[in-house]
C-alpha cells in the first residue's frame, strides 16, 4: 500500500519521496491522489497544523497519510514567523521577495540566529493518528541568498558557512529538520504499511 504525502508545497513532497523511496516506500503526492482540496492551517503549534492535515487528508482518501508542518523560528524576531513561515511578509509574495522580507527586517541584526523546526504526524487510512515526531536543524539567517538547490527559505539559511539551497538533496537530508523528523517516524511507517497491506 502507498503511503499519502499531505502537502501542496511541490518541495516537501520531493524531499520526502526521495527519502522514503531509499527505505523502498512508494509515495503518493496530493495531487496523484486528485486532491485539491486545501486543509485550513488554523492550529497555533506546528503539532496542530500536521495533525489537521494528517487527520483530514487521510479521511478524505481513506490512505496511510504522511503531513508535515514545518517552519523558521528566528531568535531576533522572537521565534517568529513559526507557524507563520509560509505566509510571513503577506500570501503575495514570491519565495524570492519573502526571502528579501526576511533579510531586510535583519538588516542591522547582529543576533543572526535561527532554526527550522518540523513536526510529522502519521495517521492510518481512518483518519487514527499512529505516530508524531519532531526535527529541528539549528542555523543563522545570512546576509543574501546563496545557492540554486532545495526550495523556500533554504537560500538564506546557512550551517556551518553555506546555505541548505548550496548543498545538494543528498546532503541537506542527512542533516535537516525533515530528515530527522523522518528517520524519527520511519519506524511507524513500516509498521501501518505493513499492517495496512
Ligand atoms: P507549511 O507548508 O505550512 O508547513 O509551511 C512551511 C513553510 O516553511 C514554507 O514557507 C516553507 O517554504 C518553509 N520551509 C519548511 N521547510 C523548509 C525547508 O526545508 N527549507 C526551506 N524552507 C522550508
Amino acid at each position: 500500500m502507498k503511503l499519502l504525502i499531505a502537502t501542496h508545497n511541490q518541495g516537501k513532497v520531493k524531499e520526502i519521496a526521495q527519502m522514503l523511496a531509499d527505505a523502498k516506500i512508494e509515495c503518493l503526492s496530493l495531487s496523484d491522489a486528485n486532491v485539491t482540496f486545501d486543509v485550513d492551517e488554523t492550529g497555533t503549534t506546528f503539532l496542530d497544523n500536521a495533525t489537521l492535515k494528517a487527520v483530514q487528508y487521510a479521511q478524505l482518501t481513506n490512505l496511510p497519510t504522511l503531513a508535515d508542518d514545518s517552519g523558521l523560528e528566528v531568535d531576533a524576531l522572537n521565534g517568529e514567523p513559526g507557524v507563520y513561515t509560509a505566509r510571513y511578509g503577506g500570501k503575495e509574495l514570491s519565495q524570492p521577495e519573502r526571502n528579501q522580507f526576511l533579510l531586510q527586517n535583519l538588516k542591522n541584526e547582529a543576533n543572526r540566529g535561527a532554526r527550522f523546526q518540523c513536526m510529522m504526524v502519521l495517521c492510518d487510512p481512518t483518519g487514527k493518528v499512529q505516530a508524531q515526531e519532531q526535527g529541528t536543524l539549528e542555523g543563522e539567517i545570512g546576509f543574501e541568498p546563496r545557492g540554486e538547490h532545495g526550495f523556500g527559505y533554504d537560500p538564506v539559511f546557512v550551517v556551518d558557512g553555506r546555505t541548505l539551497a548550496e548543498r545538494e538533496a543528498a546532503e541537506k537530508k542527512l542533516i535537516s529538520h525533515r530528515g530527522r523528523a523522518l528517520f524519527a517516524i520511519l519506524p511507524s511507517i513500516e509498521k501501518l504499511l505493513t499492517n495496512s497491506g
